[in-house]
């Protein structure tokens, strides 16, 4: 297991539409291990397979609260099959885009499709937040963040803001370089 180090706004590698899965075997495992250790580091609820840099339609999960009841959750190539028409509204939020939430309104219901860990299909019905998060993730695969589903205006703040402090982040690790 490893910490990886979790990609942010603006990195184009963010916009990528990742690969499907063709088999599971000990590498998608061993990077499910690595995900599950680097979102619950940060600490998040939901991470994709892109947001270390790897382009796999892979995501892993857990809504519980508490660190006792852990309750990993792993979906592979998941897909979207059904969503409800009645929409729910959360407050959203991105390890890709720290301290920036948003209301974002999605499908309340939807039913998803994937793999496990075993290679094994199953369908589920999600609600909720459940509902949400499965959504969020599913985008992430398909290169969308949830800045996509707010205001042009509050996304072109966002995104300026983060590339400003990229810009920022770039320039003092070239002064340090300087001074040394
Ligand atoms: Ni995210």
């Amino acid at each position: 297991m490893a910490l990886r180090e979790i990609l942010k706004l603006p990195d184009k590698r963010l916009r990528l539409v990742s690969e499907p899965v063709k088999r599971v075997d000990a590498g998608i495992r061993a990077l499910v291990d690595d995900m599950f250790e680097t979102m619950y580091g940060a600490p998040g609820i939901g991470l994709a397979a892109i947001q270390i840099g790897v382009g796999k339609r892979v995501v892993v999960m857990d809504l519980s609260k508490k660190e006792d009841t852990h309750k990993p959750l792993v979906f592979i190539n998941p897909e979207i099959t059904w969503e409800s028409k009645e929409k729910s509204s959360h407050e959203e939020g991105c390890l890709s885009i720290p301290e920036y939430y948003e209301e974002v309104a999605r499908p309340d219901e939807v039913k998803v499709k994937f793999l496990d860990l075993d290679g094994k299909t199953h369908e589920i019905t999600a609600k909720g937040l459940f509902a949400t998060c499965i959504q969020h993730e599913v985008d992430h695969i398909n290169g969308v963040l949830f800045i996509d589903h707010i205001s042009k205006l509050k996304r072109d703040r966002v995104i300026k803001k983060f590339i400003k402090a990229a810009k920022a982040a770039k320039a003092g690790k070239t002064a340090k370089k300087v001074e040394a």
